[in-house]
């Protein structure tokens, strides 16, 4: 078995890189999906992200991997594909399901080829696993232009399924998925036919539009979740077997920085953390009042910096990918 929640001792894991970071022409997914919010078209960047974000950012997953290292975590990073969006965050590109290693149908056009960066890690897995890489057209009538402007209407039609990883959090048999702007409900339906009966695709919506799922919920080990309080204000919002885990609500992040003019997230990128085992966590350093809070509920936090992360839209979880945990 590779993995199979989010929080089991990690033992084999994917960290991204920033090489070759971009904002890809403007197309209707693009738009659409990342842009709806931004009336003008020429308020939107494009081409690549300044030289001083992408060598920050990659001396911060240095520092990731060696950290990782040292705790005899094995680290596999993306290989240098083409690509016109970027590797930084290998979490929205694959999702293991115990032996089930899938790359998801992404919902941005720009980033169809992205998970071919692991393909030679993936092939290097040892024991038995199936593989299968999810594919979409992705047509024009995919994408929901009247959306722009319209903060009640998402991105994405229901023509076919998409969805990213990162729309998705593993608890054991149930399995939690965003329907937002980076997935649609039947990429939902997709999800539970190819799981299976055995395990339940559980649709969270109405609380959070944008992209993924993982810096609204962070489930930290069985029974207990980090929840961002801007979106959620009460359990009976969440999935049945979520109402019952223990909360602890994520405090205000503060004026997370971004590089000027450069933005991929909200502040509560703040806590996309990481857990690499049921008691540790990954914090980003500027976050000490969060990484305060878990210790009040007896985690272990390790204060690491992720500095770019606004700009670029991921921190400790996104940056990474689970391959093995150990069950
Ligand atoms: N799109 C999310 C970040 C995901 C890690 C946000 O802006 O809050």
């Amino acid at each position: 078995m590779l993995s199979r929640n989010e929080w089991d001792p990690l033992r084999h894991v994917i960290v991204g890189r920033a090489d070759g970071a971009r904002i890809p022409r403007l197309d209707i997914s693009l738009r659409t999906i990342n842009y709806s919010h931004v009336q003008d078209p020429a308020d939107i960047p494009r081409g690549p992200y300044p030289a001083e974000v992408i060598q920050q950012a990659n001396q911060d997953l240095e520092g990731l991997v060696t950290f990782l290292e040292a705790q005899g975590i094995q680290v596999s990073r993306p290989n240098p594909v083409p690509h016109d969006y970027y590797l930084y965050c290998p979490r929205d590109n694959i999702v293991i399901f115990d032996d089930l290693v899938l790359e998801s149908p992404m919902a941005l056009r720009a980033r169809r080829y992205e998970s071919l960066a692991f393909h030679s890690t993936i092939q290097q897995l040892e024991g038995d696993f199936r593989w299968i890489r999810l594919e979409a057209r992705r047509q024009d009538s995919l994408y929901d232009a009247a959306c722009v402007g319209d903060a009640d209407r998402l991105a994405l039609t229901e023509q076919e399924a998409v969805f990213d990883a990162a729309n998705i959090l593993r608890a054991n048999d149930d399995v939690f998925y965003l329907v937002s702007n980076s997935g649609n409900r039947r990429g939902a339906e997709l999800l539970q036919e190819l799981l299976g009966s055995r395990r339940r695709v559980w649709p969270i919506e109405g609380i959070y539009s944008y992209m993924h799922i993982d810096s609204t919920i962070a489930l930290l080990r069985e029974g207990v979740m980090l929840l961002n309080p801007s979106r959620i204000k009460d359990v009976s919002q969440l999935p049945p077997p979520l109402r019952n885990w223990d909360v602890i609500w994520a405090p205000d992040p503060g004026a997370v920085p971004h590089y000027p003019g450069w933005c991929n997230s909200s502040a509560w990128v703040a806590m996309n953390v990481l857990s690499i085992d049921p008691r540790t966590v990954l914090v980003e350093q500027s976050q000490t009042e969060l990484a305060r809070r878990l210790e009040a509920q007896g985690f272990d936090c390790v204060l690491l910096p992720m500095r770019q992360a606004r700009t670029l839209g991921g921190s400790f979880h996104c940056v990474t990918a689970d391959l093995r945990r150990q069950a």
